[in-house]
């Protein structure tokens, strides 16, 4: 397998009972690029991170990532290569009884042996790289929705992820936080040069951080190119209401 070829996804099926929510997806990313994945409510978007990250099986397919074959790798070396991808999760999934800190620095805290001080000190610099120093000791409570994603995206950094999922970062913010937050996304990608997948429904968004944007429609991908390229060539009327949508301003 190609070494540039970050992940490699080959004919994926994933159902659950009866229905069949991805029915034969194929998809390579290439080492830092920034992919975005859009799909009305329900198609599957969640449910193929979850099945990258080998949180649920497929029933049939493979999925390669760093050139190994996940899907048929022990829980225990699964775990090794979940290390490397870190996960913005819909919801911004914060321990409500930990301090912002402790939510940054929860792996390290729970499951090495590595200092308190030490991985303070290593939160204090990622908090500082989201834009929020001086919020280390806040609980999530007192946090906006848009500072509690900087929280989970910090979250996401600290232990240095080659890739980064983030489903739906943008979603239940204000327009002004929303774009706050794609800047986010747009300087930590180029600062940390990690690869990116990132589920939207938000148009702006999708404008702004994506190299080619996967169209996901009745369990498999049905358009794949950049912003511009779809604009222009896709006659698909899901795809043309999605970057047709008023707010899109490119
Ligand atoms: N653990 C599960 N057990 C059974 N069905 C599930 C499970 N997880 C997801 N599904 C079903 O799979 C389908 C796709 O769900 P998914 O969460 O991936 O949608 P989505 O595209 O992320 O939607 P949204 O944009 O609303 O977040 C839905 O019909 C959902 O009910
Ligand atoms: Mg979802």
């Amino acid at each position: 397998m190609c070494v540039d070829k970050i992940i490699a996804i080959r004919n994926l099926h994933v159902g659950f009972e009866e229905t069949e929510v991805l029915k034969g997806i194929n998809l390579d990313v290439t080492r830092g690029e920034s992919i975005v994945i859009v799909g009305s409510s329900g198609c599957g978007k969640s449910v193929l991170l979850k099945t990258i990250l080998g949180l649920i099986k497929p029933a049939e397919g493979e999925i390669y990532i760093f050139g190994k074959k996940t899907t048929s790798l022990s829980e225990k070396k699964m775990l090794e290569i979940r290390k490397k991808i870190g996960m913005v999760f819909q919801s911004s999934a914060l321990f409500d009884s930990m301090s912002v800190w402790e939510n940054v620095g929860f792996y390290y805290i729970y499951h090495t042996k590595i200092e308190e001080d030490k991985i303070k000190e290593k939160t204090l610099e990622i908090l500082e790289d989201v834009g929020m120093k001086n919020f280390e000791n806040f609980l999530p409570e007192q946090l906006s929705g848009g500072m509690k994603k900087r929280v989970s995206i910090a979250r996401a950094l600290i232990s240095q992820p080659e890739i980064l999922f983030y489903d739906e970062p943008t979603t239940g913010l204000d327009p002004i936080t929303s774009e706050n937050i794609t800047n986010l996304i747009r300087e930590m990608h180029a600062r940390f040069k990690t690869t990116d997948i990132t589920v939207t429904h938000d148009v702006k968004l999708a404008s702004r951080i994506s190299d080619r944007i996967a169209l996901l429609e009745n369990g498999t991908i049905q358009a794949m190119g950049s912003f511009a390229e779809l604009k222009k060539k896709s006659k698909s009327p899901i795809i043309l209401s999605f970057i047709n949508r008023p707010g899109d301003q490119k």
